[in-house]
């Protein structure tokens, strides 16, 4: 009997074992991500941020995919300390650019560098659907790189990077099967993570620390001013996605199923933030002169992660449409193209915002104690709404109870 030797080097217990860790690399960089975009104070990290958590996102699922056809469950720790140590280190980064700088020049070169290796030393037909999933996961993780090496060109190493690439060696690399390296000291430049209460904006913005109202009243002087306030709102949506980011950093036991709706939930977001600029750059106007009203994300971030869900589902989102009809008809029948598509494009998403906040309501107020019908929490929530959001007070009771 002749028995032949495969040249591939990944069987399938190892293939398991590396698709854990890659799931595991890519689900943390998601929590990181969504963790530090309100904390993160340049606008254009924050849009990129959007994009990327969502992007990893589907990395995940295409992990989870082919994980669950291969074991039960799906979801498993790495089974390796010193590769959850990295992870939870990378969280700690001394600011935004340095977090970014440790994600995407020192962890994502290094798993893609695996994808591509694993790529050609699985069994390719048996294991099809991994390389495909793996190909698909490559195209994203290629552009990530690339958009960190724009962004950091000519910037050295730092410590912390230095940091990192450390405890990676200490793992064994992204595979774990490379030698392993001591474990490395904590750099002095390593910053405890704290929740942000507040949503951090670049030098560039004027902060409007105070109510809404006045906007509401521009609205009724005519439709030219109404169509410009509409637009200046989508370039502020960043708040709506720094809520969504936080109720994610908020929710760690919520099932992957969430994680997943909230990471498209927060991308939107960002997208109609993306939107507003767009429109205004096309409009000859600079987004930067709109003043940030972040006193929204410190006055929603004072509440449980299930009531800033509901406040943002049932209160705003939910609330949104009747506005937003009534600006759709009016851009038609101006022949307002522009201003037409950019609406029906983000009422798509919100519709679907809403319908997020319907499926994981429930789930959110089981994780958070709340113990009461979801119909009468979603009726007092929406009156807390109605009371401290649309009277536009807004009001910060730690500041209050300080005063
Ligand atoms: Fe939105
Ligand atoms: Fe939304």
């Amino acid at each position: 009997m002749q028995i032949v030797k495969p040249a591939e080097q990944v069987d399938m217990a190892r293939n398991k074992r590396l698709l854990n860790r890659y799931r595991f690399i890519e689900y943390e960089t998601i929590r990181i991500l969504a963790a530090w975009l309100p904390a993160a104070g340049r606008m254009e990290y924050k849009l990129a941020m959007g994009r990327f958590l969502w992007e990893e996102a589907q990395h995940v699922q295409h992990l989870f995919q082919r994980l669950r056809e291969v074991q039960t469950p799906a979801f498993r720790p790495p089974d390796d300390p010193a590769l959850e140590e990295l992870m939870a280190e990378a969280l700690h980064a001394p600011d935004e650019r340095s977090l970014l700088a440790g994600l995407f020049r020192v962890i994502k070169p290094a798993l893609l560098q695996s994808y591509r290796w694993h790529s050609q030393q699985t069994f390719a037909n048996p294991d099809a659907p991994t390389l495909y999933a793996l190909k698909h996961i490559q195209l994203d993780e290629s552009e990530h790189v690339a958009w960190a090496e724009a962004e950091f060109a000519g910037q050295p190493a730092s410590d912390w990077e230095h940091y990192l690439a450390a405890l990676l060696a200490h793992a064994g690399g992204i595979s774990g099967a490379e030698p392993r390296s001591q474990k490395p000291a904590r750099p002095a430049a390593r910053s405890p993570f704290r929740t942000p209460v507040k949503a951090a904006r670049d030098e560039r913005f004027r902060i409007l620390q105070r109510h809404w109202g006045d906007a509401e009243e521009r609205r009724q002087v005519n439709e030219a001013a109404r169509r410009l306030d509409e637009f200046e709102n989508y370039s502020q949506e960043m708040l709506a996605a720094e809520t969504v980011a936080l109720i994610i950093h908020l929710s760690p036991d919520m099932p992957w199923g969430f994680v997943y709706d909230s990471a498209r939930h927060c991308y939107d977001e960002t997208r109609h933030c993306q939107l507003g600029i767009d429109w205004l750059r096309q409009h000859g106007l600079d987004y930067t002169t709109v003043p940030q009203n972040t006193r929204i994300y410190q006055w929603r971030s004072q509440y449980d992660a299930a009531t800033q869900y509901c406040l943002l589902t049932r209160g705003n989102e939910a609330h949104a449409f009747p506005h937003r009809r009534r600006s759709l008809a009016q851009y038609t029948a101006a022949g307002d193209q522009l201003s037409a598509q950019y609406v029906s494009y983000d009422m798509a998403d919100e519709r679907q915002h809403v319908a997020f906040g319907t499926k994981w309501l429930p789930e959110l107020m089981a994780k958070n104690n709340i113990e009461m019908p979801v119909e009468q929490f979603i009726e007092e929530t929406v009156a807390l709404w109605q009371r401290e959001y649309v009277s536009g007070d807004l009001p910060l009771w730690n500041e209050r109870e300080l005063a």
